[in-house]
């Protein structure tokens, strides 16, 4: 078969390095791709937005099947416009991605199907928002309504943060138009852990539990980030709480979509936070998240291409999921700086090293006119190992982390400790 796989962070990475050990990808290709996706796959010079040149490309290249990785792309209706160019794509179309593009859309589903999560309100003025935010007291959590790249919540300690945030979205446009609606919520307390399942309309079948590591630094100190790393399975998220989750949160939310016209197929990512109460959904995405994908694939046994095939016919509840024992973790080296300002273009060093004890899945590379990998990007790579135990496989993957360098090189050293 010949597959295109869009995106071109580590997650793509992640996903073209399993699919290429697939027997039945015979080319792979993946657009926009990166440097290290290179070393797998084709890299395709349309980018991940582009639905119209994407189809294009496909149908000039005779594509077997289409998998969308980004968010942004699924939320524009990539998937539905594969479909009526006669082209399988996994992923969700455009109606049912909207349960990671609208928190306003996932709130009020969980709220009729009754599936646990925070109370909340939404709201499209600023002054009832700031009313609401009074009357209910800190700590409250502000939500910028649509796609924000993570950034677009803010879990404020006190009224004057939350009345500021809702301020910045609605007044100020911090996050253009995704911000002229807000989401306030009741600030929940617990760990966090995130699952993350196949679907394929009607059956959902979770993957192994991961655990990232949203903030820059160590100790869950400085910004919110895309990521700095993960593990996976994740020992807080026992079998008990996963018998739980699959009949109060899983099948639940994907018999609601299937009742609500908007059936789901592909990845549906679960953030959950265990409360006092129980499991409570944060936030859902409607992809594999970035870079939880680099371990939990890390992790999989049954060929993926299986898997997606599987999701777009309909015949999950026919197939075996199989997983490796043991665990995996990614430690994400990032660029000095990063979420905010940073520099690009440095090159990198120690890659063949660390390749030698892990996988270096590459998130921002690209390479120079003599061949040597450079930094581009905010985060630069992920840095996979998997072992017996966890507190192996955390050990390995920083022991390959430490052969690499670059100017300004920054990364957390508490990535499966501190949670
Ligand atoms: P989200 O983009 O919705 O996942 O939110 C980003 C992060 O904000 C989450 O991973 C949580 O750590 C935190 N967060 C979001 N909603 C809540 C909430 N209702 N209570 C406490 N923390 C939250
Ligand atoms: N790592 C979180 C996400 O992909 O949204």
């Amino acid at each position: 078969m010949k597959v295109l796989v869009v995106g071109g962070g580590g997650r793509e990475h992640a996903i073209c390095w399993k699919l290429a050990q697939s027997p039945k990808v015979t080319e792979l290709y993946c657009a926009p791709g990166n440097a290290g996706i290179a070393q797998v796959a084709a890299c395709v010079p349309v980018s991940a937005t582009d639905v119209e040149g994407m189809v294009r490309w496909v149908k000039e290249n005779a594509m077997d099947f289409v998998m969308v990785a980004p968010d942004d792309p699924l939320a524009l209706g990539m998937v539905d416009a594969m479909e009526q160019a006669g082209i399988p794509a996994f992923g969700p179309r455009k109606n049912a991605a909207v349960i990671e593009a609208s928190k306003a859309f996932s709130k009020e589903l969980m709220k009729k199907y009754h599936i646990p999560t925070a109370k909340y309100q939404t709201f499209t003025e600023l002054e009832p928002a700031l009313a609401y935010i009074e009357a209910q007291g800190a700590p409250i959590v502000v939500k910028a309504d649509g796609l924000a790249l993570g950034k677009g919540v803010v879990v404020a300690q006190t009224v004057d943060e939350a009345r500021q945030a809702v301020r910045e979205m609605m007044e100020d446009h911090k996050f253009g138009d995704s911000g002229s609606t807000v989401v306030i919520e009741e600030c929940m307390t617990g760990p966090e852990v995130t699952v993350l399942a196949f679907a394929d309309g009607k059956t959902v079948v979770p993957m192994l539990s991961s655990q990232d590591h949203k903030r820059a630094y160590d100790g869950n100190q400085g910004p919110n980030t895309g990521g700095m790393g993960a593990i996976c399975p994740t020992p807080q998220y026992t079998p008990e709480l996963a018998r739980r989750c699959m009949e109060e949160i899983f099948r639940p939310t994907i018999a609601a979509m299937q009742a609500e016209g908007r059936p789901f197929q592909g990845v549906i990512y679960f953030g959950l936070m265990l409360t006092p109460d129980g499991p409570k959904v944060v936030e859902y995405n409607a992809r594999f998240g970035d870079p939880e994908t680099q371990v939990i694939l890390s992790m999989l046994d049954t060929d993926l291409m299986d898997i997606m095939q599987a999701c777009v016919d309909g015949t999950l509840d026919q197939l075996d999921i199989r997983w490796k024992s043991g665990a995996a973790c990614v430690v994400v080296l990032a660029s000095g700086g990063y979420p905010l300002s940073y520099q690009k273009g440095y090159p990198i060093s120690g890659l063949d090293r660390a390749g030698e004890k892990a996988v270096v899945f590459h998130a921002g590379t690209k390479l120079d006119d003599q061949g040597r990998y450079l930094t581009n990007g905010g985060r630069v790579l992920g840095v996979t190992a998997t072992a017996d135990s966890l507190d192996a496989a955390i050990d390995a993957a920083y022991a390959a982390a430490k052969e690499i360098s670059f100017t300004d090189m920054h990364y957390r050293t508490d990535v499966g400790r501190a949670f």
